[in-house]
């Protein structure tokens, strides 16, 4: 056995041959944003006689929630040959992969599953978020004649990533990210379609649909930024253009504006989760980063008092002068942090005492949509 250590250009064919294997021959090329020459060394491998048996796929990004800079790994194509399962080795990547992350200056982890390898290692369901559908009928009551909806190709990238940069919560994305984006136009593991809506001939808007499998079907919005009104205004075209019956998307729990729409439209949301599963890599210094936002919910004198510490063997503190929450493990941590609709083991924003009044005034932090960061 060899590793864990980073593929190298000499493992890709075996590489794109074990996830090939795992789950579909196309994988390797479907997952641009992690196999690619520049990301290699972060797609971590167990090796027998010279070939990868396992893999866990990693990339590193910056991201910005509501003004505070952050550093996120993706976890994706997570794989064991099956002849080489129940030998401990995705654990070992895992765990691997997260000491890299640390390494690299990583805050918190997405993982793009949810399963007991995952949960072992503190990944958490997280995020107060909601979604919504809306139906032919309510589309055809929004549609907007003003609204023009244009499927674009990769010259439009100026105009996307400008809208991107608009949103409060979103990743750091690189130029070669929409570059592969559009490339292999893969997004959250469906082939899509990037969608820019115009007001009056101006960009205001866009999203990538999910190209729907069949005609009738309910499609997805795998991403949409910019004016949420002339999303729904753009419904009605894109429904038509794709033969619908309605469109589902995501909507961030710290989004209220989009919440505020969908109530006003007449739209139900229902309560779910952000995608995937979550892991904090860096508890202090992922605090520290959120600084600017915890100010803003509880002013520089009260976050100056507070202090964070910990670690897994002795679980997590915050502590305020000389009261203390504890929190004993990084799945609690991620729940506490990011809120959940999960069945938790303890409600500590239920708690008594300073600690738990602040943090009911500052928490939930916002969850972030991979969009076509998912790997
Ligand atoms: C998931 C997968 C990568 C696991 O690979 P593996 O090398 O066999 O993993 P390990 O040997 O480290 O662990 C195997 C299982 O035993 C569990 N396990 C390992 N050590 C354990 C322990 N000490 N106590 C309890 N459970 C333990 C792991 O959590 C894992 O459970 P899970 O598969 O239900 O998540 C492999 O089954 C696979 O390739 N599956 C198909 C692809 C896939 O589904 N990928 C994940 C997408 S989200």
């Amino acid at each position: 056995m060899e590793g864990p250590r980073g593929a190298t250009p000499a493992d890709t064919t075996f590489l794109k041959e074990l996830v090939g294997h795992v789950f579909r021959p196309t994988l390797f090329e479907e997952y641009p944003q992690l196999f690619n020459d520049d990301n290699l060394g972060n797609c971590r491998i167990i090796l027998e006689g010279g070939k990868p048996v396992s893999h866990i796929g990693m990339t590193l990004q910056d991201a910005t929630i509501l003004g505070c800079h952050l550093r996120v790994a993706c976890i994706g194509g997570v794989a064991t040959h099956p002849d080489h399962r129940g030998k401990g080795y995705a654990t070992r990547l895992f765990e691997d992969a997260g000491e890299v992350a640390y390494r690299d200056g990583v805050d918190f982890m997405m993982v793009s599953g949810d399963r007991s390898l995952y949960r072992r290692a503190g990944c958490r369901r997280i995020g107060l978020d909601y979604e919504t559908t809306v139906t032919n009928e309510q589309a055809t009551e929004f549609s907007d004649s003003s609204i023009d909806v244009k499927n674009v190709d990769a010259s439009a990238i100026p105009i996307i990533a400008g809208l991107y940069a608009l949103e409060p919560v979103r990743f750091l994305r690189k130029r070669e990210d929409y570059e592969r984006a559009f490339a292999c136009s893969f997004v959250m593991n469906r082939p899509s379609d990037f969608l820019l809506i115009s007001r009056n001939d101006h960009p205001c808007a866009y999203v990538i649909l999910q190209r729907p499998r069949e005609k009738g079907i309910i499609g997805n919005f795998a991403e949409i930024s910019g004016d949420r009104s002339a999303v729904l205004g753009a419904c009605a075209t894109i429904m038509e253009r794709y033969q619908m019956s309605g469109v589902h998307f995501h909507i961030g729990g710290w989004d209220i504006l989009t919440q505020g729409l969908c109530k006003q439209a007449g739209l139900s949301c229902s309560e779910t989760h952000a995608s995937g599963t979550v892991r904090i890599i860096h508890f202090r210094q992922m605090m520290e980063h959120m600084r600017p936002y915890m100010e803003q919910k509880l002013g520089s004198q009260q976050v100056n008092a507070l202090s964070f510490e910990g670690d897994d063997a002795n679980g997590y503190k915050i502590c305020f002068g000389d009261e203390m929450m504890h929190v004993p493990d990084r799945g609690e941590l991620a729940h506490l942090l990011f809120g959940t609709r999960e069945e938790t083991v303890a409600d500590r924003l239920a708690e008594g005492g300073k600690v738990a009044e602040l943090m009911r005034q500052m928490l939930p932090f916002p969850a972030m949509w991979y969009g076509i960061n998912y790997v």
